[in-house]
């Protein structure tokens, strides 16, 4: 068979390691294809930078034309990122009746509803695997090994740089922005890190594994999103002493009363195989009515992981090429015209445990005043450490656990805390999911 010519929009940390995956196993893939797959060109936006000497035969250009209007490709990679120009060059290039791949899940989770709606007109395979998760083919698993089952809920450790963030704040007692700038060193970050560490990268990724789990349309607006700046040292010592290990997680959750999608830092009880998950790695628990819960695990983020899900979905565009398009798995998992719309569980109602540090004054009634609000609000209390104050404070951390409550009461209880005169600054509140 004829070889399948590829083209790339993007030839960074990604890209690259997409190429460099073809290369090496350039005999396995031909086996698996059945055809040869060549990487005809990239677009760049300096040619001048350095790129892996074993891709010296790439054609680079800084004209996007020449990939998404070349007749000879018929498969465009995007892997530079960003909303524009990247939605309106895949746009071009399906317009143009080529395959697209993309790693952007920036751009599936805000832009995907009008993207695959395209492709569907068009004719052509739209392919996303890298786009959550790095090299855990998470989105093949739950499209289709799990495709018998009623998807329940799903937890996901689904940023790999918060993650490698939070492990070496906990396990070396290193600063946050030290470690950032080494994220970013390693080529784990997004172009802009606040996406990383402010949970908006992880609700791109919630987004995608929403629809795909439970068969509604993309939402990102509606993901609570919350990050890991507000997250101290202190907090995770505290937090392992009571036997947890702060995550920051990602829930889509199908309550029976509409979708919950949140994503934020979390106290994940020690003994779950997802609280261990450490570094870069990501894992996404999923629980389905028949197989129970399922684990995926590996490396979040990096060139030749998100290279090997790059990889594997052009193997999947090139094998379905051949078939009708509307005999294709769904790009979205469920057939098109089943994709239903649900409410979306305001936070407001989340139903979940808390942890929360207050710094307060070391003074009689103190602990009688925070007892009496949680109290008033139905705030059951789980567990307690009071500690010493710091050297040169007169104040004391107070750090509590709390069976379940519905989050508007714990709203209502943190204002008024915050009220007290004896306690001094914001409540520092955490969620606590167990996950069984
Ligand atoms: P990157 O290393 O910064 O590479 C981006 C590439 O796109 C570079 O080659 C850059 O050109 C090119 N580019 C950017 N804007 C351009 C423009 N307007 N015109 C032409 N070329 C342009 O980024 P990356 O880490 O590979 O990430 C790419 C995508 O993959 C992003 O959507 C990211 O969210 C996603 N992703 C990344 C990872 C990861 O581990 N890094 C994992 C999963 C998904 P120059 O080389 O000339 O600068
Ligand atoms: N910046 C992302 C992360 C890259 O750290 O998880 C992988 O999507």
């Amino acid at each position: 068979m004829n070889p399948v010519k590829i083209g790339f929009l993007g030839f960074g940390t990604v890209g690259q390691g997409a190429a460099v995956v073809l290369a090496r196993n350039a005999v396995e893939i031909n086996r698996r294809a059945g055809r040869d797959i060549i990487v005809k060109s990239a677009a760049v936006r300096d040619i001048s930078r350095e790129r892996a000497p074993e891709l010296a035969s790439v054609a680079l250009t800084t004209n996007h034309d020449d990939i998404v209007n070349d007749p000879e490709i018929d498969v465009v990679i995007e892997v530079m990122g960003g909303d524009e120009p990247a939605r309106s060059l895949l746009l071009k290039a399906i317009a143009n009746g080529k395959h697209v791949v993309t790693a952007n899940k920036a751009l599936i989770a805000v832009h995907g509803n009008e993207i695959f709606e395209a492709a569907r007109k068009h004719g052509v395979s739209v392919a996303f695997e890298a786009a959550v998760a790095g090299g855990i083919p998470v989105i093949k698993s739950i499209r289709e090994g799990l495709a018998g089952n009623k998807i329940q809920w799903l937890a996901g450790i689904i940023n790999g740089t918060s993650n490698y963030i939070l492990t070496e704040m906990r396990d070396k007692g290193r600063d946050f922005p030290e470690v950032l700038d080494e994220a970013q060193a390693l080529g784990y970050a997004e172009a802009d890190p606040t996406f990383d560490v402010e949970g908006i990268d992880a609700a791109h990724k919630l987004t995608i594994l929403a629809s795909i789990a439970f068969g509604v349309p993309l939402k990102f607006d509606a993901v609570y999103t919350e990050g890991i700046s507000h997250i101290t040292q202190e907090d995770t010592v505290y937090a392992e002493e009571l036997g947890y290990r702060i995550k920051h997680v990602g829930l889509a959750i199908d309550t029976g009363n509409g979708i919950e999608l949140r994503v934020h830092p979390a106290l994940l009880p020690e003994r779950r195989l997802i609280a261990n998950v450490d570094g870069v790695m990501n894992a996404v628990l999923v629980q389905a009515d028949a197989v129970g819960p399922t684990l995926y695990y590996g490396a979040g983020a990096g060139a030749e992981p998100t290279g090997s899900s790059v990889v594997a979905d052009i193997l999947d565009v090139v094998r379905v090429a051949s078939a009708d398009v509307h005999n294709r798995v769904p790009v979205l998992a469920f057939q098109h015209d089943s994709i239903n719309e649900s409410r979306t569980v305001p936070s407001s109602e989340f139903q979940t445990s808390y942890y929360l540090r207050i710094l307060a004054e070391d003074v009689p009634g103190v602990m009688a005043d925070i007892s009496r609000i949680l109290a008033d609000q139905n705030i059951n209390i789980e567990a307690i450490i009071q500690k010493g104050p710091a050297s040169g404070s007169s104040k004391l951390p107070i750090v509590l656990l709390t069976k379940q409550i519905v989050e508007g009461a714990m709203d209502a209880a943190i204002a008024q805390l915050e009220q007290l005169k004896s306690v001094e600054g914001a409540v520092v509140r955490i969620r606590v999911e167990s996950l069984g």
